[in-house]
């Protein structure tokens, strides 16, 4: 009998190690070219019974709203009806910031649903000399809380940080990421922005949601399509707008999205959605942000669904390890951004985003902007580092790590100042 189960169990033991092994084999991250799947991309001008579109009023009334409703339905979930009321009161403000080019302000904006309230911090700063124009303005979301973006001791503390700071005294540094936010480079150049931790929206966590404004907001019936963080941090960026396009120094007509890694998915879900934003702007968003799923390159919808189970819709694990039979990819995502401005950027080193994927995503996306008229990426090649495209859609790789830098920033400005035609200042 013992000698049985001894061997019943080695049996098992074996067996469940040569299926871990199998597992880790098949969940081994490509970055291996060759290996890339053939893989073939949905069509961006077919609709789903096989009706060709051919002028932007079909892709309009049929072809975009298939393709919305994949991404809503079975990638980031789907955006409840109905407005909160949102309070805002400016608690801090300087006229005389960066040396008195800018002026800062803090907005804490606290919305309710008449039963619960959720309250989040905004940093505003915008330039003193474009105060009669208005501003274009840069919208979207720090990860360290907006005390992380600047050494400035006016800074406050984002509410989230301030809930936790008993616990994790080191998110309290001031400045840790102030290279992401170069404000003193966005007012040189004439432009406004406004950031917002994101965590106050939706702390970015597995448990995350009882801390954020989906608590707020009706749920939709069918679990598997319901909202989560992307959802949320997207429906804060347009919360964001819904203030900035009330200001007198803001120009409404020039309100730009913009996010880094998961951020950038945030921004881009935002953008897709909101047409107030007229530039959309992915730094580094890699899976399922601007980056290609067919190719599996990198990260994969196995590993981000399984590590961050909180972002995206239920539903969309059904692709985990299924990225053949997925009947959309991220370039359908890009083109919804059409007729208003695209930019996409990657950086050399950061493979686990693929940066190919992205740039390919951005170029499949660009028979949509012929459509309009307009220009997209013309060729299949990448451009090399250090080399950017600035036509209807832009696209630069930076040499470098997963990262957004002052240099990045730098190609958004430019690439900003030539949409709304703004002569280069301060360049
Ligand atoms: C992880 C995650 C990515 C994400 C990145 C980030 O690497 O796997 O999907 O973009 O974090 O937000 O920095």
């Amino acid at each position: 009998m013992m000698r049985t189960t001894v061997i019943f169990k080695s049996v098992a033991i074996t067996l469940a190690l040569l299926c871990g092994m199998a597992a880790s084999a098949k969940s081994k991250t490509n970055y291996d070219e060759s290996k890339v799947p053939n893989y073939i991309l949905p069509e961006l001008l077919t609709c789903n019974d096989g009706t060709k579109v051919t002028t932007a009023q079909e892709w309009e009334s049929r072809r975009r709203p298939e393709i919305m409703e994949f991404f809503s339905k079975s990638v980031y979930g789907q955006t409840p009806e109905g407005e909160l009321k949102v309070k805002y009161k400016v608690v801090a403000k300087d006229r005389k910031a960066l040396g008195g080019k800018a002026t800062m302000q803090q907005v804490m904006f606290t919305f309710s649903n008449g039963k619960m309230v959720q309250r989040a911090l905004a940093l505003v700063y915008y330039p003193n000399s474009r105060k009669k124009t208005g501003a274009p303005v840069f919208i979207g979301y720090n990860f360290k809380g907006n005390h992380g973006t600047s050494n400035d001791t006016k800074i406050l503390y984002s509410p989230y940080f301030d809930s936790i700071s008993n616990r994790k005294s080191e998110l309290l540094q001031r400045g840790v990421q102030s290279e992401r936010w170069p404000m003193e480079q966005i007012i040189d150049r004439g432009y406004a922005a406004v950031t917002m931790c994101y965590h106050d929206i939706y702390p970015d966590r597995e448990d995350g949601a009882a801390q954020s404004l989906i608590r707020l907001l009706p749920t939709t019936k069918d679990e598997g399509s319901r909202w989560q963080a992307i959802g949320v941090w997207a429906y804060g960026l347009s919360s964001i707008a819904d203030w900035v396009e009330r200001q007198p120094w803001a120009n409404r007509e020039q309100m730009c999205v913009i996010g880094h890694s998961r951020q950038g998915k945030a921004a881009l879900w935002a953008g897709v959605q909101d047409e107030r934003f007229k530039v959309v702007i992915s730094n580094n968003s890699g899976c399922g942000g601007a980056a290609l799923s067919k190719r599996v390159f990198g990260e994969s919808i196995r590993f981000i669904t399984k590590r961050f189970p909180h972002w995206f819709c239920k539903d969309f694990t059904k692709y985990s390890e299924r990225e053949a039979e997925l009947p959309f990819d991220q370039h359908q995502l890009l083109a919804l951004v059409a007729p208003r401005h695209l930019y996409v950027a990657s950086a050399s080193l950061d493979r686990w985003a693929d940066p190919k994927g992205e740039y390919l995503s951005a170029y499949h996306a660009s028979p949509l902007y012929k459509l309009y008229g307009m220009k997209g990426l013309e060729s299949e090649q990448m451009p090399k580092i250090g080399e950017p495209i600035m036509n209807d859609v832009g696209y630069h790789i930076r040499e470098g790590k997963h990262n957004i830098t002052p240099y990045d920033w730098g190609h958004y400005l430019d690439f900003c100042d030539k949409v709304f035609g703004y002569k280069v200042v301060n360049k």
